[in-house]
């Protein structure tokens, strides 16, 4: 089966869509996937991750300092199989710059993945504290631990 390309999507690409990518490229070492990150908005294009997220990924053995934030086109949705997003608006930006229907079933919502069919948000920690990254970060690892699942039941690993 030919690889597959995910992309995690949130506003900012520098607090939750960085933490996804790298949760689930942790998990999926052993899989012939490729995970990347966008934002829908410009505001942060060439930052790395917020400091916040890239300390909860690294007590947590992953390393994101090196991602560095870009703004989703209507390409990604083109060469991408997978689309995750985070959060209503971000589903909404991301389904407008689709250009046909395969384009716009690629689009979910990650919690949707360790919760079906609730479209649940993962919430916008950039201006809270620590524990909203802490919060983030367990929300995500559950939904990349389905995705995970999901993906090795595919490739019958
Ligand atoms: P993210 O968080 O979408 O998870 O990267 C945000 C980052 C920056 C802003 C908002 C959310 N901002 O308004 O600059």
């Amino acid at each position: 089966m030919k690889e597959k390309k995910i992309l995690m999507v949130c506003l900012g690409n520098i607090c939750r869509s960085p933490l996804a990518e790298g949760i689930l490229a942790k998990k999926c070492e052993h899989l012939p996937v490729i995970v990347d990150s966008a934002g829908t908005s410009a505001y942060h294009i060439g930052h790395a991750p917020d400091t916040r997220s890239q300390h909860i990924a690294s007590i947590n053995h992953i390393t994101i300092g090196d991602q560095r934030a870009r703004e989703l086109t209507s390409t990604d949705l083109e060469t991408f199989d997978l689309i995750y997003v985070m959060d209503e608006s971000n589903y909404t930006n991301t389904l407008k710059l689709a250009k046909n229907e395969e384009d716009k079933k690629k689009v979910h919502f990650i919690l949707n993945a360790s919760n079906p069919g609730q479209n649940q948000n993962v919430p916008d920690p950039y201006y809270g504290g620590d524990h909203g990254f802490k919060n983030i970060f367990d929300l995500l690892n559950d939904a990349c631990e389905a995705i995970k699942t999901e993906l090795e039941r595919e490739f019958n690993v």
